[in-house]
């Protein structure tokens, strides 16, 4: 199908959606978003996210060699669906997809983009609850650095440094280790029992 071009089936609502523009981010997607939306299905926006227990959680994802449309897409779409599920982050294995592709949003509107991320420096200790949207329920304490410095590329591929500390570290932390198949449970120094959590 031809970008633009409108599928007889698509719901009146979608279709007055489309044509009027209002996806809120349309103009920053090029015309394949259209395609690929098409191809989906309007609904697949956001992704559905992947419960613990799926061997999905347990790969370890491959990098992204080149920065095409399709990854900013992917990379639109997992932050509609961390948003949704009120997380401060998401890595694309927790969304079915098996790319090297990390969103963080610790402070509300920061939203960082991380491709092929890696810690390039780490230093301090902290001790904080931890939690997962793939693992719904669950807290526990893990023992990770207190600042760590990434190495990624944006959506534009270019490389770039961010450093972070305290939940922001925590939150890379946990992110780039889905993207090694490893979840908090894992490192968890111990696990939080329900009445230990709000
Ligand atoms: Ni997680």
């Amino acid at each position: 199908m031809r970008c633009g071009a409108l599928p007889r089936t698509l719901p009146e609502t979608l279709f007055e959606k489309r044509v009027s523009g209002l996806p809120k981010n349309f103009r920053a997607r090029p015309c394949v978003w259209v395609c690929e939306f098409e191809e989906r299905g309007i609904e697949q926006a956001k992704l559905n996210i992947v419960k613990d227990g799926d061997p999905v959680l347990r790969k370890v994802c491959r990098p992204v060699e080149t920065v095409t449309p399709r990854i900013r897409t992917l990379l639109d779409d997992m932050i509609e669906t961390m948003r949704a599920a009120n997380g401060c982050g998401l890595a694309a294995p927790q969304g079915g997809v098996l790319r090297r592709v990390v969103v963080v949003e610790c402070e509300e509107g920061k939203v960082i983009e991380l491709i092929n991320p890696r810690i390039i420096a780490h230093a301090g200790k902290q001790e904080e609850a931890e939690g997962c949207l793939s693992v719904p329920g669950r807290w526990g304490i893990t023992d990770r650095p207190r600042h760590v410095t990434v190495r990624a590329l944006d959506r534009y591929g270019n490389e770039f440094d961010v450093s972070g500390s305290d939940l922001l570290a925590r939150c890379f932390c946990h992110e780039l280790d889905h993207l090694d198949g490893v979840l908090f449970t894992d490192k968890a120094i111990r696990m939080l029992e329900p009445d230990e959590v709000e």
